[in-house]
Formats: C-alpha cells, sequence, structure tokens
C-alpha cells in the first residue's frame, strides 16, 4: 500500500471533488417541517442502538453557514446534501434551502441536491405507486425553485438500502418485515425516478444523476452452490437497480415480481433519464449458500439477517475493518469499477463517486486517511483501465445522525460534539485539503 505522504495520482483538472451529507442525518429544525417516516421510527423505543433521535442531529439549519465555510476551507468543488421532502411540504421549508444554496455560490461551490434521501413523508409509502407520481411533484417544485443556480440534481439515494432495510428487513424506517414481498418498493423507486427525471428534462436540466449503492460480491468459494447464491445476491442488490437504468430492464425473472406495466414502466426508468451514473461505495460483500438453521454468519453489517434466504452473508477476513466492522478493501472499488465498464460496455454513462467513507472514532483519524488515500487510488486505476469517472464525494462532511446507528457510528471529515455542537476538523480534514491544495497550484 502507498505511503498516505505519497502525492495522490493526477485526477483531471475538472474532476469534481465533493463532500456528501443528507437532510435527516444533519438538519434538526424538525418542528417546522412535517414528519418523516424516520420521526416515527426513531420515536418508537428499540429502533435506534443508542436510542437517539433526529431532532437536533448537527444542527445544520442554524449553523449552514459555519457548515458551508467548512466546506471552502477544506477547498471542494462541490456540495452533495438532501432536500427533506417533508420540508419542502411545509410553510416556508423551501426558503432554507434558498438561503443554502445561495451561500454555496456565494462561496463558489457547487450545490448538489438529492431529492430523496429516505425520509419520506410519513403519509407516504413506497408500496403504493402513486407516490412516484407524488415523488415526480415534489421534484418539480424544487427544480422550480432552485433550478435558477442548481444544475446538477440528483434523484434518489440507495433505493437498494431503502427497500432492503427498510421494507425487507425492517431495521430501517419505514420498519416494514416483507422480505421478498418488498420487490414493488424498488419498482416504484425506479419509476420515482423516471418521472422525477421527466420532470427535470421538461425544467430544462441536462445534468441528472442517481446515487446507488454498489460493492463487488465476492463467492464464498468456487463450489457451485456459493457462486450461485452470490450471483443471487448481486442480481438482488447491485443488478436490480443497474439494469433496468442502464439497460431498461430486469435482470432475468424478476419483472414478473414488479407491479403494473412493467415493459412500459421500464421505458419511463430508462428514457433519457440519467447524464451519469452515481456510486456509493464501501465494501465488498462475500457470499455463500444458506447456511444450516445453527450458522452463526448470517449477519450482514451487524444486522441478524432472519433464517430461509438463498444466501448467507460471509465474514471478509485478512483486511482492516472500520469501527462499523466494514472491511475496507480499495482494490474492490476498482473491480467494482471495471465491473460495471465490462457489462455495461459504451451504455454506461460517466460515473461519479457519490458516496465513499469509513466510521471511526476520533480527531486524529489517521484510519481514515488510509481509508480515503487507498479508495482515490484505487478509483484512479479504474480510471486508468477506461472507466470514465468524473467525479468524488466523501461520505461525510462532518459526523452525523447514522440511521439505525444513532450517533455511535462517526463518518465526518468533521468531528461534531453533539453536547456543543462545536465542529472541529479532524486529521482527515487537513489531509484532503491539503491533497485537494495540490490539485489547484
Ligand atoms: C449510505 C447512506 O446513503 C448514508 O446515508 C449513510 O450514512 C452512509 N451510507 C454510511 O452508512
Amino acid at each position: 500500500m502507498a505511503d498516505t505522504t505519497d502525492r495522490l495520482p493526477d485526477f483531471p483538472r475538472d474532476f469534481l471533488w465533493g463532500v456528501s451529507t443528507s437532510a435527516h442525518q444533519i438538519e434538526g429544525a424538525v418542528d417546522v417541517r412535517g414528519p418523516s417516516v424516520w420521526d416515527l421510527f426513531t420515536a418508537e423505543p428499540g429502533n435506534v442502538r443508542d436510542g437517539s433521535t433526529a431532532v437536533v442531529a448537527c444542527d445544520h439549519v442554524a449553523r449552514y453557514r459555519e457548515d458551508v465555510a467548512l466546506m471552502r476551507e477544506l477547498g471542494v468543488g462541490a456540495y452533495r446534501f438532501s432536500v427533506s421532502w417533508p420540508r419542502v411540504q411545509s410553510p416556508g421549508g423551501l426558503d432554507f434551502y434558498d438561503r443554502l444554496v445561495d451561500e454555496l455560490c456565494a462561496q463558489g461551490i457547487r450545490p448538489v441536491p438529492t431529492l430523496f434521501h429516505w425520509d419520506l413523508p410519513a403519509d407516504l409509502d413506497w408500496l403504493e405507486r402513486d407516490t412516484a407520481s407524488r415523488f415526480a411533484d415534489h421534484t418539480a417544485v424544487v427544480a422550480d425553485r432552485l433550478g435558477d443556480r442548481v444544475t446538477k440534481w440528483i434523484t434518489l439515494n440507495e433505493p437498494a438500502e431503502h427497500t432492503l432495510l427498510g421494507h425487507a428487513l425492517g431495521t430501517h424506517a419505514p420498519g416494514k418485515k416483507l422480505l421478498f414481498d418488498a420487490l414493488p418498493v424498488a419498482h416504484h423507486q425506479l419509476l420515482a425516478h423516471g418521472l422525477a427525471a421527466r420532470a427535470l428534462r421538461a425544467a430544462g436540466v441536462r445534468d441528472i444523476g442517481i446515487a446507488n449503492s454498489h460493492g463487488p460480491t465476492w463467492p464464498a468459494s468456487a463450489e457451485p452452490a456459493d457462486a450461485e447464491a452470490a450471483e443471487f445476491y448481486d442480481v438482488i442488490l447491485n443488478r436490480l437497480f443497474s439494469d433496468p437504468l442502464i439497460l431498461g430492464e430486469y435482470p432475468e425473472g424478476l419483472a414478473e415480481f414488479m407491479p403494473g406495466d412493467v415493459a412500459a414502466d421500464l421505458e419511463i426508468i430508462s428514457g433519457d433519464t440519467l447524464d451519469w451514473y452515481g456510486i456509493n461505495y464501501y465494501q465488498p460483500t462475500k457470499v455463500g449458500a444458506p447456511g444450516g438453521a445453527d450458522e452463526s454468519a448470517t449477519e450482514f453489517s451487524g444486522i441478524s439477517l432472519p433464517p430461509g434466504l438463498p444466501f448467507s452473508v460471509k465474514e471478509i477476513e485478512g483486511y482492516p475493518v472500520t469501527d462499523f466492522g466494514w472491511p475496507v478493501v480499495p482494490e474492490a472499488l476498482t473491480e467494482l469499477l471495471v465491473g460495471f465498464r465490462e457489462r455495461y460496455g459504451d451504455r454506461l454513462p460517466p460515473v461519479v463517486i457519490t458516496e465513499n467513507g469509513c466510521a471511526y472514532e476520533g480527531v486524529d483519524d489517521q484510519g481514515r486517511i488510509a481509508y480515503l488515500d487507498g479508495h482515490l487510488r484505487a478509483l484512479h486505476r479504474a480510471m486508468e483501465a477506461g472507466v470514465d469517472v468524473r467525479g468524488y464525494f466523501v461520505w461525510s462532511l462532518m459526523d452525523n445522525f447514522e440511521w439505525a446507528e444513532g450517533y455511535t457510528k462517526r463518518f465526518g471529515l468533521v468531528h461534531v460534539d453533539y453536547d456543543t455542537l462545536a465542529r472541529t476538523p479532524k486529521a482527515s480534514y487537513h489531509w484532503l485539503r491539503d491533497a485537494l491544495r495540490a490539485y489547484r497550484p
């Protein structure tokens, strides 16, 4: 592994460097907006590891100027944030994003809003097809208000995780445990992407992306049963989302589980809806054949998987792990990107890494420096191998509410003291600032 004090390889001059956050994880100010499914979920005891809620979070609505100043000092060219749909619906809610976008523009930072990052208005449900149309309406409202200053848009964040964790396993809001009956939730989100892209096109937007979670799936062995289980996992967590968007079709055998006129919907989903493809990458997953009833390895990112699934998730050994227990495998990012290019060929739009990062405690976060350094080198290797990558966003600008983990996992370049809300740049922040300065001498 390269020494993290070595200069990073050269990235193109117009490469977009950014940091990411999401509304529910940082904003606070919940009393001036309607409830989301996450407000209801966190209010129920037992759903969040430390029993916390995002009522205050990072108090970003009040402190956004300080946060934008931190981005400016860091030297990033772009900020990926999300607009809270229930806030947009509330009186005056869009005013906040108006001010935020103005401040970003004033500081020379490009705003990159995500229109949905899991905080669905509490009266909506992704099992309903109508939610996709409502999302298109929401998109039109936001584009109308911010479109004079925002040109680059992201429709949805990680529909795969929102389907899996929120609707299949129930460890995230809205807490549904539908297992494979959650598949319509995936379809309706993809349809929502297609309809939102239409609304953005109608507003004249030429720079549309989506942020999907992807990672290589490693079969536990060369045994056919393990290979088959890994293939199934790859289809359900990766290709179920990328194939419809890029190829206009579901992986074999899955369309029949989807509701509505699937062929017509696939045209909406894939018809001129993407100018670039956003990938959130964290780790590979090792998958094997389903274990016996007594097998203990049915854990996935700290979540106990229910019995009866057609695969089991295995521990990846031999790599450092983050505080989340996630293995640090930079070369899997190269593998992922090169694999995408091989699978989709010229149909793959330019790629942006919309999230990459890690959970570590402490302000002297050498683990995060090693993680980012390794992943940026791995990204560069994929670009050398011919993958067209246009940008990279670190998750996250600052420590924040990590969903079911509450405040127990810290992903920030900036430390947040949750008692005083003081922001303290970590060692990784200074490291990245210096690295970015080298690109802009
Ligand atoms: C993906 C999600 O988009 C983000 O909200 C989350 O905090 C990070 N991964 C880390 O788990």
